[in-house]
């Protein structure tokens, strides 16, 4: 997929103020510091579009930027960052479980996962709770510029081993690296053949 425009929409906390669900959307969602900010500026190649940071919690909103003036990708807060109070996680978890339980024009979720680390609870938590749902989701790995490729294919493997002790069928995944651009034409093309439909 050609990507010609890119543009920043708008940031919400409430799920009754985001644009009207008319256009197909998907939701870039994972642990803080992950990369989901990152990742969405290498796919549109817009550096800067969704606000990137080494500290994690840098974003804290659903923000929703309209891609070719025809599909949403949706950057989301992330999940699991330690330093927020008790209070700031449970309204993590009630907005962002509310907006992907409730929105009609998700098309899919992309869950974001380090592609550096052993499965961790917290993700595969969260994939359970979207197969709970009925949620469609892809896993998406993350900086895989950081290591060798043998390592990143080891830890991708254990992660789908883990998953499937729930899931029937491992999810469809993809490898990326914001910094080299790989994976990038294979996680577009996903989208483009879901949008086409
Ligand atoms: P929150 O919004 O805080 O939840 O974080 P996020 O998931 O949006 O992460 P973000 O894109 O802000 O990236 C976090 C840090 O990881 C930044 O310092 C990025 O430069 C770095 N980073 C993200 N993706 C990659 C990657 O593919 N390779 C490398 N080497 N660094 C990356
Ligand atoms: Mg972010």
């Amino acid at each position: 997929m050609n990507i010609k425009t890119a543009d920043f929409v708008c940031s919400n906390t409430q799920v009754s103020r985001l644009p009207l669900p008319l256009k197909p959307e998907f939701a870039f969602i994972g642990r803080s510091n992950v990369g989901k900010s990152s990742l969405i500026n290498m796919l549109t190649q817009k550096k800067g579009l969704a606000k990137t940071s080494q500290t994690p919690g840098k974003t804290q909103l659903i923000n929703h930027f309209l891609v070719n003036e025809q599909w949403y990708i949706v950057d989301l807060p992330g999940y699991g960052y330690a330093r927020i109070s008790k209070n700031k996680k449970e309204d993590w978890n009630k907005f962002i479980r509310n907006y992907l339980d409730k929105r009609e024009s998700l098309q899919c979720v992309m869950v974001l996962i380090d592609s550096r680390l052993e499965p961790q609870k917290i993700d595969l938590e969260f994939c359970n709770w979207l197969g709970e749902k009925g949620l469609p989701f892809v896993l998406v790995f993350t900086k895989a510029d950081k290591q060798s490729s043998i390592k990143t294919d080891q830890n991708v493997a254990k992660f789908r081993r883990a998953i499937m002790s729930t899931f029937e069928e491992a999810p469809q995944h993809f490898v990326t690296s914001s910094e080299t651009l790989y994976g990038r034409d294979e996680v577009l093309e996903f989208i483009d053949g879901i949008n086409r439909n």
